[in-house]
């Protein structure tokens, strides 16, 4: 199969560019960056094309048509963003991605559309303590595709708008679906993690994920902050285990993804941010930190004004129905919780450093210089 996949060489998209690759399908990326899938150049079924998408007359449509079908990964996902700069947000998340559903609708390719778990937004327990029998039931934050209804919050916490550009953006796909018989899958993840997630420090774009910020404070020392105590609750999924399912998605056994939504993610790995922080902690000081490296971080509450500024809020707990992933892909999650945090951290702690060896001399040298200065 020829894949043209957007977006291809980012934390998820590198995963899946190497396992197509493995299964011997062609597949053409565009990404503006290739640090990620630097190790897959020059292997044969791969051709890169390093192009910002915004620009003009990149050739999306020749490349979609020569494509079997088309991936489309690329979005501003990072919270740090959504409150930065969210009109850009939603010029990449819904502006751009539309061009490409546009062109897949044209010219009559199969689309698969990453989405997200956000945009389930907040469960009805949120703000209906006090009339809830038992808030912290399950069920009150188990989310099913085609069923639950999607919560935003108000405007001034324009956080949501990366949730509410998602969500417009499946609302098109869905009418193209109905009205012009439009052929589409729709992934949402559910807070994958794994090798290459994100840089420690990512210099262009912020603070990273979460994961990522806790595991530079593990390794350059520093604090484990807690955003608004950490209480939010989240479903782990370890990479190979999403990357198992997207594969089945792309193979559309007997046409059983089109027009579908899959939820993807591990419902059985549910951890707060607390615990997630404590978790990676007591995994770094059992295995991997040795004399002579920075003092284990201590773990510290910050308010969310503070971490990211105005305008912040999110979800509190979200647990991925994966009933139809189940049964229409055979697809179950297998890594629990402990395991994806030791393999995840591993690959920080032994390989990152060879692999973004410069990235991360930047890093210390950028911190030193800013220590210097106060
Ligand atoms: N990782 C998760 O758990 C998660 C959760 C929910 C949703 N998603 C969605 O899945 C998709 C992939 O997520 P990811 O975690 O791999 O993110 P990522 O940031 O690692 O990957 C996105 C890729 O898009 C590229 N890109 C961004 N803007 C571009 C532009 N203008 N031109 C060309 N390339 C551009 C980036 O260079 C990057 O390689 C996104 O749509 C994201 O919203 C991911």
């Amino acid at each position: 199969m020829k894949v043209l996949s957007l977006g291809g060489a980012g934390f998820i998209g590198s995963h899946l560019t190497e396992r197509l690759l493995h299964e011997n399908h062609s597949v053409m990326v565009v990404d503006y960056y290739d640090d990620k899938i630097s190790e897959l150049i020059g292997q044969p079924g791969l051709t890169l094309l390093k192009q910002d998408i915004r620009e003009d007359n990149w050739g999306l449509e020749e490349h979609v048509k020569d494509a079997d079908v088309v991936i489309d990964l690329i979005a501003y996902a990072n919270p740090g963003l959504y409150v930065k700069m969210p009109l850009e947000v939603f010029e990449l998340n819904f502006t751009e991605n539309l061009k490409i559903a546009k062109a897949c609708q044209m010219l009559n390719k199969r689309l698969i559309q990453f989405s997200t778990c956000e945009v389930y937004g907040k469960t009805p327990a949120s703000f209906l303590n006090g009339n809830l029998v038992n808030p912290d039931d399950p069920a009150h934050a188990t989310f099913s595709e085609d069923h639950t209804n999607l919560i935003m919050g108000p405007i001034e916490k324009h956080r949501w708008i990366y949730a509410s550009a998602k969500q417009l953006l499946e609302r098109i796909l869905h009418a193209y679906g109905l009205e012009q018989d439009f052929n589409y899958s729709i992934i949402r993840p559910f807070n994958f993690i794994g090798p290459k997630i994100d840089y420690l420090l990512n210099e262009t774009d912020g603070i990273p994920r979460v994961f990522s910020y806790f595991m530079d404070a593990l390794i350059h020392g520093g604090q484990m902050k807690l955003v608004d105590g950490g209480n939010h609750r989240r479903c782990y999924t370890y990479i190979d285990d999403a990357i198992e399912a997207i594969y089945r998605i792309v193979q559309n056994p007997n046409r059983v993804c089109d027009q579908e939504i899959f939820n993807i993610g591990s419902p059985h790995n549910e951890t707060s941010i607390k615990d997630l922080a404590v978790l990676m902690k007591d995994i770094y000081a059992n295995d991997m930190w040795q004399e002579g490296m920075p003092e284990l971080p201590e773990i510290i509450d910050v308010s969310s004004e503070d971490f990211y500024g105005k305008g912040y809020e999110d979800s509190d707990r979200r647990i991925p129905d994966i009933t139809k992933a189940k049964s229409l892909l055979g697809w179950e999650p297998e890594w629990d919780m402990v395991s994806t945090l030791k393999a995840t951290m591993n690959y920080y702690v032994t390989e990152y450093r060879l692999h973004y060896g410069m990235r991360s001399w930047k890093h210390d040298l950028l911190k030193k210089a800013m220590a210097s200065k106060h």
